[in-house]
């Protein structure tokens, strides 16, 4: 029976063993005996094996959606005379096997920050591959990037054109430059807003463009590759990227007049499903419109398509990753002395995800060391954080015989997760495990309390 305090969209499942295919990675199955396994291994063995709380990442997911995202926009663009180039964000999340399985992928990578890069270049990514963003790069930052060759550094201001020409020059390099565009196209999953200018700290407004172009083709050291855009995050249709590059190729074709754009690039987004009720537009339909709204944007502007760019990182890692808690306290708490709440605590929370607390986002939760035939319970998933908004999953049906002790999975966290992680009351952030053929391995190594007291400088 439903739970009057589960949120509208919530149903009761048929099955609360059920992993829905939409949320769970590409490799995780119940067994006969109830336990679930992610690329054939047990989730009892890993939590063994490294403890928990643990993010679990299935490897050949990871490689399928980057190798799908690539293969749908090579084929679209392709189909309207063009090319298109698929840069991982690393934002999202990156480690050095990371970078390794997208690259191998096909795919090139961005980093927001010195460290990102450091990881990428760490992992003998090509330099040449690698894209730079970022609202207030350090010239540190700007030094490494430029000095290691890079492919492209993302101009954000009318400052940085210079900074960067100076950097290259006396580097000895010609950069290849984009420059962000404040469309004032704002996407997120549901709506899409439009305004002359978002009020944000991105990018340059859409009629300052011209200007910047016209100052970065001044600088021998620089080469102007076109402009960029993104509009937002965990968008589920298209129509927010159709208005922005509606805007973008006004500008664009009226640059060529002034020299050679090569590029167009429309940022990342994409959304994924963190439960049943997400319903995502499928990448090949999603690259199939992009390659619709710019070859119809060229076609108006009466110039050829641009090679297309884009930038996902949520719906590349995202699904793949599992997050494996043990459950602590249990509590059913009476709300307004009507319906009652099971408060799950596990042994995790706000540290290894926060985007429940910060962004209000929805998870969902299963338990994964067995199935029961008990009847579904709402719970809240809870933290051991000192905050009450420490929340991991607001509400999900589970079997409500749920105890402590039992293994709880959150699926879906491969994107800001472990990337957004803190050490909030002194918790050591946990492991980071890939999954592949039965396998399981470390790729980011937990934290324990030594490693937080090496930093304690009072020692
Ligand atoms: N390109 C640019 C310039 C970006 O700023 C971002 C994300 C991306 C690409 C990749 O977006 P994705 O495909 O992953 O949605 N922490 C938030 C998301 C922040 C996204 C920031 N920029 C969250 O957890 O939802």
């Amino acid at each position: 029976m439903s739970n009057p305090l589960a949120p509208p969209w919530l149903v009761v499942p048929d099955d609360a063993n059920a992993l829905p295919a939409s949320v769970w990675s590409l490799n995780t199955r119940r067994g006969d005996d109830g336990e679930v396994t992610i690329a054939g291994v047990p989730v009892s063995a890993i939590a063994e094996e490294f403890g928990t709380p643990v993010y679990v990442m299935d490897e050949a997911d990871v490689r399928a959606r980057a190798a799908r995202i690539r293969g749908a926009f090579d084929r679209e663009l392709a189909r309207v005379g063009s090319t298109a180039k698929v840069y991982y964000a690393g934002k999202a999340f990156l480690s050095t096997e990371v970078a390794r399985w997208v690259s191998q992928e096909g795919l090139n990578i961005d980093v927001a920050s010195g460290g990102e890069l450091a990881v990428a270049l760490a992992a003998g990514v090509d330099p040449g591959r690698l894209g730079m963003h970022g609202n207030n790069k350090s010239q540190r930052e700007l030094d490494r990037a430029i000095g290691a060759g890079i492919g492209a550094v993302v101009i954000d201001s009318w400052g940085e054109i210079e900074q960067v020409a100076r950097t290259a020059e006396r580097l000895d390099r010609v950069q290849s430059v984009r420059l962000r565009i404040n469309s004032g196209v704002h996407a997120s999953t549901h709506e899409y807003l439009a305004t002359a200018r978002e009020d944000q700290k991105f990018g340059v407004p859409l009629a300052d463009a011209p200007a910047h172009v016209e100052r970065i083709r001044s600088f021998d050291a620089l080469e102007f590759a076109g402009l960029h855009s993104h509009i937002g995050s965990q968008i589920f249709d298209s129509d927010g990227f159709a208005e922005a590059a509606r805007r973008l190729f006004e500008l664009h074709a009226r640059l060529l007049a002034g020299g050679p754009v090569p590029e167009l690039n429309l940022g990342g987004g994409f959304g994924i499903a963190y439960t049943t009720a997400d319903d995502p537009l499928a990448i090949d339909e999603l690259a199939a419109r992009f390659a619709d709204i710019v070859a119809e944007g060229a076609q108006e502007a009466g110039v050829p398509v641009p090679v297309i760019a884009v930038e996902p990182g949520r719906s590349i890692v995202g699904p793949s990753t599992t997050t494996v808690y043990t459950v602590g306290t249990i509590k059913d708490v009476l709300v307004d002395g009507a319906a009652t709440r099971k408060y799950v605590s596990v042994d995790g929370g706000m540290s290894d995800n926060i985007r429940t607390a910060l962004y209000k986002a929805d998870y969902s939760a299963r338990l994964l060391n067995r199935a029961s035939d008990a009847a579904p319970a709402l719970i809240r998933v809870a933290g051991k954080h000192c905050e009450s908004g420490d929340i991991v999953v607001d509400s999900d049906y589970v079997p409500g015989d749920v105890r402590s002790g039992d293994l709880l999975g959150v699926p879906a966290t491969g994107a800001y997760g472990w990337a957004m992680g803190s050490n909030y009351n002194y918790l050591p952030r946990p492991p980071v495990v890939a999954v592949r053929d039965g396998a399981a391995r470390v790729i980011v190594r937990g934290e324990t309390e030594d490693d937080l007291l090496r930093r304690d400088a009072g020692l």
